[in-house]
């Protein structure tokens, strides 16, 4: 396994690689690896014929410093995770001066709407903090396809538009979310918490998949109360929102039309922890 932490060694390498007509895949990440990230580089792995993985704590994408500084950074177990999958990967885990080249900066872009509900309003700056980076590792590395997960709904669909406008010819892959035995969505958040509250915030994927059952039956507004009182009653947890929303707009909807796509989506506090979790209401 490869491992660059200089842009220009890799870009060489990745012109090598594009003129045998090789295929270039890239997963990015933020390190603190799990098998939610891993399942992103097997997929890659299976499309691509060279991965790189890319492992940089975006300090643009935080909208405060404490939580930049608390991020786990375990770049060796994290090396020791990806050789475990394949020894041809290539890893990139610049610093932050060599990606942004000396001036860190973020980028303020208009992506229609998508950034300013959800984890846009809850989270300021966030999102041309990931489009910042996103940008910024794709005229780096110039993939041919960037795989992201389900997990993130909103920022998939985010970096999909972030394409859609910049013109960078990469195919975006959006990848399944890998949850844990009790349904609960993998994160490195997780870790974090006691192992009582991890079995409690199975509670959220527990919701999200009963919305799944009674979406059709009852109007959005019914489930927005439903959901509401439900997390009243649990003590465990505190809601900061639910919404379901057009999964191409990402705007909320009253009602089930057919022909259209739906999802619902949560965040919600654990031990003051942060967890977000989404499901899919058409299948
Ligand atoms: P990070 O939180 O490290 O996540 C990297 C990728 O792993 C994202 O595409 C995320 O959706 C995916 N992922 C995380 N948990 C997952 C799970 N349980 N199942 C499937 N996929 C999962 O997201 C970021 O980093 C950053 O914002 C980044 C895009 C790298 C820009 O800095």
């Amino acid at each position: 396994m490869q491992v660059f932490t200089e842009k220009a060694q890799l870009i060489q390498a990745v012109r090598e690689k594009k003129s045998n007509g090789e295929s270039i895949g890239l997963v990015p990440t933020m390190g603190a690896l799990h098998e939610g990230h891993l399942s992103l580089v097997k997929n890659a792995l299976l499309d691509s014929d060279q991965v790189v993985v890319s492992i940089f704590v975006n300090p643009t994408q935080f909208d405060n410093q404490a939580d930049l500084e608390k991020y786990p950074r375990t770049l060796d177990n994290d090396l020791k995770l990806l050789e475990g999958l394949s020894s041809d990967l290539w890893v990139f885990s610049p610093t932050a001066s060599e990606l942004y080249d000396n001036k860190i900066h973020s980028e303020h872009f208009d992506f229609e709407g998508l950034e300013h509900v959800m984890e846009g309003k809850y989270r300021t700056g966030h999102f041309d903090g990931v489009g910042t980076v996103v940008k910024r590792l794709f005229e780096v590395i110039t993939p041919d396809k960037a795989f992201f997960g389900e997990k993130d709904f909103q920022q998939l669909q985010i970096v999909r538009k972030l394409t859609e406008k910049t013109g960078l010819p990469v195919q975006i892959i959006g990848c399944p979310i890998l949850r844990e035995e009790s349904g609960l969505a993998r994160s490195s958040r997780n870790e974090r918490l006691s192992s009582q509250s991890r079995q409690n915030a199975a509670f959220i994927y527990k919701t999200l998949s009963e919305v799944k059952e009674l979406f059709g039956t009852k109007s959005a507004e019914y489930i927005h109360n439903w959901v509401s009182d439900r997390f009243k009653n649990y003590p465990f947890l505190k809601l900061e929102y639910f919404e379901i929303a057009d999964t191409k707009t990402l705007q909320k909807i009253d009602n089930k039309v057919k022909g259209q796509e739906y999802r619902a989506f949560i965040a919600a506090y654990a031990d003051d922890i942060r967890l977000i979790d989404n499901i899919s209401l058409n299948n």
